[in-house]
């Protein structure tokens, strides 16, 4: 079985058919999820969305695009959001150095008020780069102190050297659809050199579907995808995969035993 630790089910893009995608999805072995938020609102949905449905957790934060929104009061909601059981992580938050983005001291600023919310709460974060691993690398290791229950870096994509410095920091490489593209020759050079033990897997769906879907609308339902294009570059089996990284993410998210034999 599979976690696609992940995704956004509440996305405009699944609103005919998220519980033909979610029964799909569980037929292709993917037993568990979870939503991500990105703003407020999009947070009280994730774990809305995780009440309603067996198998899914949610994550809450307000990623860079919105750092400017996160005041005291946002801070607060996602604090209270995060009592609940089903709120498994505290993400998807980072820095995205481009123009649409508030500034970098701003993005900073949010990035670091989360990792402290999070290491408050006892949980993990997810990450979200783009175009700012070295700013992203340095927060966190100023903030070193406050990764104490780890966290993923989603959908990386980066370089060795920085693969090297996040697990430096005891965190794992999320692995998703771009892993599966035909110019990703360096990332799979990274990926040999990850230890699978460090390793979890997630669509980021409806987006970022693997190859050969690329530019299709993604789902959870693509995991296996994700998990063999994986496991030949480990030189492993897709089951040894399966376990290895299931296992990895119920650590990590600690999705206790009684969800383990839910799912
Ligand atoms: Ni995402």
């Amino acid at each position: 079985m599979f976690i696609d630790t992940h995704c956004h089910l509440t996305d405009r893009q699944f609103e005919h058919d998220i519980k033909k995608v979610l029964t799909f999805s569980k037929e292709c072995g993917v037993k568990a999820f979870i939503t991500s938020g990105y703003d407020i609102a999009s947070s009280e949905k994730a774990v809305e969305f995780a009440l309603q449905h067996e198998g899914v957790y949610a994550s809450v934060g307000v990623y860079p695009e919105y750092a400017d929104l996160l005041d005291e009061k946002a801070l607060l909601s996602l604090e209270r959001m995060a009592q609940n059981e089903k709120v498994v992580a505290v993400g998807e938050i980072g820095l995205q150095f481009s123009q649409d983005c508030p500034a970098k001291d701003v993005q900073i600023k949010a990035f670091e008020k989360q990792i402290e919310l999070a290491h408050y709460l006892k949980k993990p974060i997810v990450i979200h780069a783009r175009d700012a691993m070295g700013a992203i690398i340095e927060t966190l290791e100023k903030n070193r102190d406050k990764l104490t229950f780890g966290g993923t870096m989603h959908c990386f994509s980066g370089s060795k050297e920085s693969a090297k410095r996040l697990l430096d920091l005891g965190l794992c490489i999320s692995v998703g659809g771009v892993s599966t593209f035909k110019n990703a020759s360096n990332l799979k050079e990274t990926l040999e050199y990850v230890p699978i033990e460090k390793i979890v897997l997630e669509t980021d769906c409806p987006y970022l579907a693997p190859h050969p879907y690329r530019g299709q609308r993604n789902s959870p339902a693509f995991i296996p995808t994700i998990a063999e294009n994986l496991a030949k570059i480990k030189n492993l089996t897709v089951d040894d995969v399966a376990r290895i990284t299931t296992n990895n993410a119920q650590k990590l998210f600690k999705l206790g035993e009684k969800d383990a034999a839910q799912i």
